[in-house]
């Protein structure tokens, strides 16, 4: 009966001692499963996603160290600004070309309003306005300047192109009275210096860089008949 009761005791510490060695491999085999989890977990933490502007937690680790977003912050400053004002300044060309798209649609409704009323007016069609008043009317300055209605006294002509132009336009203008002191020409020459030092582009007496390039008719008249100076 001894034996027995003995026998069962040896037995059951036997067991005991299997079912300890059995929890003690699990926990083992947990540790090591569980391992490459933990690491990755440790280098997550050291290798923070970037933040935010303006955040005051850690951007990166040097060495150990922490770099502050604050001291990121500080370093992009004045690259930061610089980005703020091109995109000030692109805001405000698309504000400025947004209106002139704007004001330029608005001109031509207005454009196309006028002109139909016009023609409505006249009872013809647009086209036909358009070819009685531009294209029929089309030809010479001078032409114009005789067709033309303005006061002579109280006019300023201010003439540029060709010089058998001008001077063919400066005489319909004088003979409508306008006076010489009042009509202005635009001269070219070929220019160098700009200052009236190298003589490129000398008229006479006159400096086309240094005097002109817009004369009163008045002051260059004799030369300015003169052909081929
Ligand atoms: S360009 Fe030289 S004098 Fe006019």
């Amino acid at each position: 009966m001894i034996t027995g009761w003995r026998a069962l005791v040896e037995e059951r510490a036997e067991a005991l001692v299997m079912k300890s060695r059995n929890v003690l491999a699990l926990a083992l085999l947990l540790v090591v499963t569980a391992f490459p989890v933990l690491a990755k977990k440790d280098k997550d933490a050291k290798t923070p996603s970037p933040a935010a502007p303006g955040d005051t937690g850690v951007a990166a680790y040097l060495g150990g160290e922490p770099i502050s977003m604050e001291d990121v912050n500080k370093q992009a400053e004045a690259g930061m600004d610089r980005l703020r004002q091109q995109e000030a300044a692109f805001r405000r060309q698309l504000a400025q070309d947004g209106y002139n798209i704007k004001k330029s649609a608005l001109d031509q409704i207005v454009e196309q309003r006028l002109l139909d009323q016009e023609a409505k007016k006249r009872s013809v069609t647009v086209d036909a306005m358009i070819k009685a008043e531009v294209e029929d009317k089309a030809g010479k300055v001078t032409k114009l300047v005789e067709r033309a209605r303005f006061d002579p006294g109280r006019t300023r002509a201010f003439v540029c192109g060709p010089e058998g132009m001008m001077r063919f336009a400066v005489s319909a203008l004088t003979a409508r009275g306008v006076s010489p002191e009042r009509v202005f020409l635009s001269l070219e020459r070929n220019m160098k210096c700009a200052i009236g030092f190298c003589g490129h582009c000398q008229l006479a007496t006159q400096f086309v860089c240094r005097d002109g390039p817009v004369f009163p008719f008045a002051k260059i008249e004799p030369i300015f008949r003169v052909r081929e100076l």
